[in-house]
């Protein structure tokens, strides 16, 4: 065979690849699996154990949040696991009782933080500021936030769901700044922890419309989540949403048989 030919046949074989790793990448989901203060750390470490054996697949990428106490126990343990973060303080080392310091999660390999969960938001007094602040903190030691945004049910039901979602993007992220990736959870306040979602068609229309206004900021890489009540029941429906990255799931995340439906 001629070379010419050869390197055409090369090079197309090499974008076919090139295209195929591109699009794998794109289309895999995230999966968020939010622990809170379920789990005591045996629990924790028998379901950290079942993320282990899971094949790896192209389809999913496997997160695990712990309480943030057993965190650097399970990363030693089990360092393929991709573990998050739950939380982390604006005040690092030094007098700060009670802080969780960004630099333990850099030095134990932690590369993603939950940022402005709603149950921290109401527990701690967290406002978009702190959020905002907490955010820069976690890119500037390349960690990747995971930033929950989502409406109370008033504003559900009085139809002010955007307003609120663009007013909460406007002061978490600043249009001068070049973010690097980020995740961005929307996760309906109503929903979290309740059983109840918003309709398949409402996830989309939020999705479309966040993906619409996120194109005012710059953002290397953003991924879109959605989280509230997440179970085996929808999670299939869920992820069929072409718009969405994938999912956080908090308590139906805490069940083995949850966990294996990634496999
Ligand atoms: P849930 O929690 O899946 O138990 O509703 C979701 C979350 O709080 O992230």
């Amino acid at each position: 065979m001629p070379s010419a030919a050869l390197n055409i046949i090369t090079i197309s074989f090499l974008v076919f690849i090139f295209i195929s790793i591109l699009i794998s990448v794109n289309l895999m989901k995230y999966i968020i699996f939010n622990w809170k203060s379920y789990l005591n750390i045996s629990e924790s470490m028998n379901l950290s154990k079942v993320v282990s054996k899971l094949p790896s697949t192209k389809k999913y990428k496997l997160i695990s949040s712990p309480n943030n106490f057993y965190n650097l126990t399970l990363k030693s343990r089990y360092p393929k696991n991709i573990y998050a973060a739950q939380n982390v303080d604006l005040h690092g080392k030094g007098a700060s009782t009670g802080s969780i310091d960004i630099q333990d999660l850099v030095s134990n390999k932690i590369k993603f933080c939950i940022i402005g969960h709603s149950e921290v938001r109401s527990n701690f007094g967290e406002t978009d500021l702190i959020i905002q602040k907490k955010t820069d903190l976690c890119l500037h030691n390349k960690i990747t936030p995971i930033v929950c945004i989502g409406e109370p049910v008033d504003i559900y039901k009085s139809k002010k769901t955007k307003n609120y979602l663009k007013k909460q993007i406007n002061k978490i992220f600043k249009k001068s700044n070049i973010y690097n990736e980020v995740i961005l959870a929307y996760e309906p306040l109503w929903s979290i922890g309740t059983g109840l979602t918003p309709k398949m068609s409402e996830i989309n229309d939020i999705l479309q419309f966040l993906t619409k206004i996120l194109k005012n900021y710059s953002f290397k890489k953003i991924k879109i989540l959605y989280g509230g009540s997440v179970n085996l029941s929808n999670i299939k429906e869920i992820l069929s949403l072409q718009k969405l990255d994938g999912v956080l799931v908090g308590s139906a995340s805490t069940k083995p048989s949850f966990i294996k439906y990634f496999r």
